[in-house]
C-alpha cells in the first residue's frame, strides 16, 4: 500500500446538523489534506499541517473538487443489475415477472462471478464504497460477491437470501439448507478482510413460518451479524403478508415474533406502518430503510422520514437496485428530498450527505470505522467535482455557499460528478494520478 497525501477540499461529519446553520456538526477545510497509509486516515486537516507533518508523501491535489467519505448503501441486490429500468408493473407482478426469473440465473457460479466484478464496477464509479447486498438464493451469489470485495479491499455486506415458498423452484431453500447454507458462508466470510454477513430472510410471503424459525436461530448464534428483510413496502404485500401469517399483530410482528428486530436489523422500505409498528421500531433498535427511487418507481408509497425520527428512529437511506433506478446515492438524495417534500418534509443539503455518509453508517453501527474522514478510519473517500456537466458548471456560477453547492451536486450530480473514488487508500475509480510536485 502507498502512502497518499489528498489535497483539496474537506468535509466530513461530526453529528447529523439540525439544520444549515448547525455548524459544529461538520467540519469544512477550504485547503485541506487527507494523510493516507495503510489504508486508513492516518491524519486529516489544514493541507499545509500535513504537508510539513508529512513531506515526501506524495501528493494528489484534487483542488477544486469536495473530498467526503465514501457514500454507503444500505439496501441493495447484486443480482438485479440486470433488472434495473423493467417496465409496468408494482411489486408483487415486478417480483414475480422480472426479478425472480434473473435471479434463477445466478445459479450458475460463472454468472455470478461475471455479475459481481460488474456490480462492484457500478458501485465504484457511482462513488459507494459500502454497501448493503441482497445475494440471490443460491450459495455461489454469496461467495462471488465476497470475493470480488475481497480482492478490492472493499467494505461490504451482504447474505443469501433465505426463501422457501412463492417464488420458482429454482430461487427456492429448503429451512434446513437456508439454515446450513447460512451457516457455512458466515464461516467462510464473517469478518474476513472487511466483509461482513448479512443474515437475510428476503420477506415474510416469501419464508415459511419454518424458514423464520431458522433465522431466528441463525440471528440468535451469531450476533455479529446484521439482519435484513424488507416490510410494508406495498399495500397488496402486507394485505398477502396478514393472511399468510394470521397470528401475527401485523406485518413487522411476523419478524418481531421471531426475534429478528435490533439494532443491526435494516428493514427495507417500511412506508405503510401502523402505529403499534412504529412503537416496536422504537423499542427494538431496528433500522427503516428510505429507498426513495425504488418506491416511486413501483408506485409503493412516500417514506415518512419526520414521523419515524419523531419517534427517535434512525433511518437510513438507500438505492433499492433494481427497483431502484440509480445506483447513485446522489440521485437517490435528489429523489429522497422530493419524496420528503410532497409530505412537507425539506431535508436540507447538509442533512442529506451526513444521511448517506456518517448517517448510513451509523445506521450500521460502523461510524468508528467509515462514514467520515475522522482520523484512524477507514481511508474510503470520494472526490466530487461540483462542475461534472455543463448545466452544473452553469449554475455554479451563481453558487454562493458550501450548502448551496451540495443541493446542486443532489440535485444535478451523478456518477459524472464522481472525479476519483479511494477504497482503503488505493485509488480505484481510474488510474493513479501522476505524482505531482508539492506547491503552497
Ligand atoms: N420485497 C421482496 N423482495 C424484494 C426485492 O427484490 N425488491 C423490492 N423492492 N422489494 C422486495
Ligand atoms: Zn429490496
Amino acid at each position: 500500500m502507498t502512502d497518499r497525501l489528498l489535497r483539496g477540499r474537506l468535509l466530513t461529519f461530526n453529528r447529523e446538523p439540525q439544520g444549515g446553520d448547525d455548524i459544529d456538526a461538520y467540519t469544512y477545510i477550504e485547503d485541506g489534506g487527507l494523510l493516507l497509509r495503510n489504508g486508513l486516515i492516518e491524519n486529516q486537516g489544514p493541507f499545509a499541517d500535513l504537508v510539513s507533518e508529512a513531506p515526501n508523501v506524495p501528493l494528489v491535489d484534487h483542488r477544486p473538487h469536495l473530498m467526503l467519505a465514501g457514500f454507503i448503501d444500505p439496501h441493495i441486490h447484486f443480482p438485479q443489475a440486470q433488472v434495473i429500468a423493467s417496465w409496468g408493473s408494482q411489486l408483487l407482478d415486478w417480483l414475480n415477472n422480472y426479478t425472480f426469473p434473473e435471479e434463477t440465473r445466478f445459479a450458475d457460479p460463472d454468472h455470478c462471478a461475471r455479475m459481481a466484478s460488474r456490480f462492484l464496477d457500478q458501485l465504484i464509479t457511482h462513488g459507494t464504497t459500502t454497501a448493503v447486498a441482497f445475494c440471490s438464493v443460491h450459495k455461489a451469489s454469496v461467495d462471488a460477491f465476497f470475493s470480488e470485495s475481497t480482492k478490492r479491499g472493499l467494505r461490504m455486506l451482504g447474505g443469501k437470501v433465505l426463501m422457501d415458498r412463492n417464488a420458482p423452484d429454482g430461487l427456492c431453500d429448503k429451512p434446513q439448507s437456508g439454515y446450513d447454507d447460512s451457516k457455512a458462508l458466515i464461516a467462510q466470510w464473517q469478518g474476513l478482510a472487511r466483509n461482513g454477513y448479512v443474515i437475510t430472510p428476503r420477506f415474510a410471503i416469501t419464508s415459511t413460518p419454518l424458514q423464520m424459525e431458522m433465522a431466528q436461530a441463525l440471528a440468535a448464534e451469531h450476533p455479529e451479524c446484521h439482519v435484513q428483510t424488507h416490510l410494508s413496502e406495498n399495500k397488496e404485500e402486507i394485505a398477502y403478508t396478514e393472511k399468510l401469517y394470521p397470528n401475527a399483530r401485523d406485518y413487522l410482528d411476523v419478524y418481531q415474533s421471531y426475534g429478528l428486530l435490533g439494532e443491526k436489523t435494516l428493514l427495507g422500505h417500511s412506508v405503510h406502518l401502523k402505529s403499534r409498528e412504529i412503537s416496536a421500531l422504537a423499542e427494538t433498535g431496528a433500522h427503516p430503510v428510505f429507498c426513495p427511487t425504488s418506491n416511486l418507481f413501483l408506485g409503493s408509497g412516500l417514506f415518512d422520514n419526520a414521523g419515524l425520527r419523531a419517534k427517535g428512529i434512525s433511518t437510513g437511506i438507500a438505492t433499492d437496485v433494481g427497483a431502484g433506478t440509480s445506483y447513485s446515492m446522489l440521485q437517490t438524495l435528489n429523489e429522497g428530498y422530493k419524496v420528503l417534500q410532497l409530505q412537507g418534509q425539506s431535508l436540507h443539503p447538509l442533512q442529506a450527505f451526513h444521511w448517506a455518509t456518517r448517517g448510513n453508517a451509523s445506521v450500521l453501527g460502523l461510524e468508528d470505522r467509515i462514514g467520515t474522514l475522522d482520523q484512524g478510519t477507514e481511508a474510503d473517500i470520494v472526490i466530487l467535482n461540483s462542475r461534472s456537466t455543463d448545466a452544473m458548471a452553469l449554475r455554479m456560477e451563481r453558487c454562493n455557499s458550501l450548502s448551496e453547492e451540495l443541493f446542486i451536486l443532489q440535485m444535478m450530480g451523478d456518477d459524472r460528478a464522481i472525479e476519483e473514488v479511494y477504497v482503503s487508500g488505493e485509488p480505484s475509480k481510474k488510474p493513479a494520478s501522476p505524482r505531482a510536485d508539492i506547491t503552497q
